[in-house]
């Protein structure tokens, strides 16, 4: 195997292992204690990008005694570049009703905000009793625009990064940490 081989590609980690994992404790343990009233609290995970995020913070809460469900949803705005369409595709919906649930949307990165905005409202137009969100990375941009964020793992700045999930055209998912690409990479023309 090649272990490594995606250090020429990356051009300065953003968030190790380690910090990611701490962060992610922290976030569980905050949850845990604002949803202590909550019978089953309901996860909604944003695929692709937040599945190792989602994997992590769900044991973590189990480690914590929290129980809760766990959905997938599929929505998309970006396609293949590295800024946002503004375009909503949903690609796959929840199987569960949301009425009267408590709804946790975990979220890897925000950075615009337009996904997770329509996200949250469409949540709660489907009779959700309360929508939080909780994002690994947020980026600057985010701040401004997107709706209010209870629970943030990073600020990060305004680069394209990957790792942890995130990927580039469906690459670099399986990084362990996040870093920041080369812009070398993604201004070459997709092949
Ligand atoms: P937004 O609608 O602009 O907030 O974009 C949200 C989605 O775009 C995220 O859920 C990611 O899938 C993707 N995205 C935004 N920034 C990055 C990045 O730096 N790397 C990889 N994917 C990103």
């Amino acid at each position: 195997m090649h272990a490594g081989w995606y250090e020429a590609d990356i051009e300065r980690v953003i968030a190790t292992e380690e910090q990611i994992r701490q962060q992610t404790a922290k976030l569980a343990a905050r949850v845990a204690a604002d949803y202590k009233d909550v019978d089953r609290l309901l996860l909604i995970c944003v695929l692709k990008g937040a599945i190792m995020f989602a994997a992590d913070f769900t044991r973590e809460l189990g480690r914590l005694g929290v129980p809760v469900e766990l959905e997938f949803m599929a929505a998309s705005s970006y396609g293949q570049g590295t800024s946002s369409s503004g375009v909503v595709r949903v690609l796959k919906d929840i199987d569960r009703e949301v009425v009267g649930r408590h709804v946790l949307v975990l979220e890897d990165i925000v950075d615009t905000g337009l996904t997770l905005s329509w996200l949250v409202k469409y949540l709660t137009s489907q009779g959700a009793a309360s929508v939080e969100v909780v994002t690994m990375f947020r980026k600057p941009a985010a701040v401004r625009s997107a709706p209010p964020l209870k629970y943030v793992g990073f600020d990060i700045p305004s680069e394209f990064v990957v790792g942890y999930g995130l990927d580039y055209a469906e690459r670099y998912r399986e990084i362990p940490f996040v870093g920041v690409l080369k812009p070398e990479i993604y201004s070459r023309p997709a092949t």
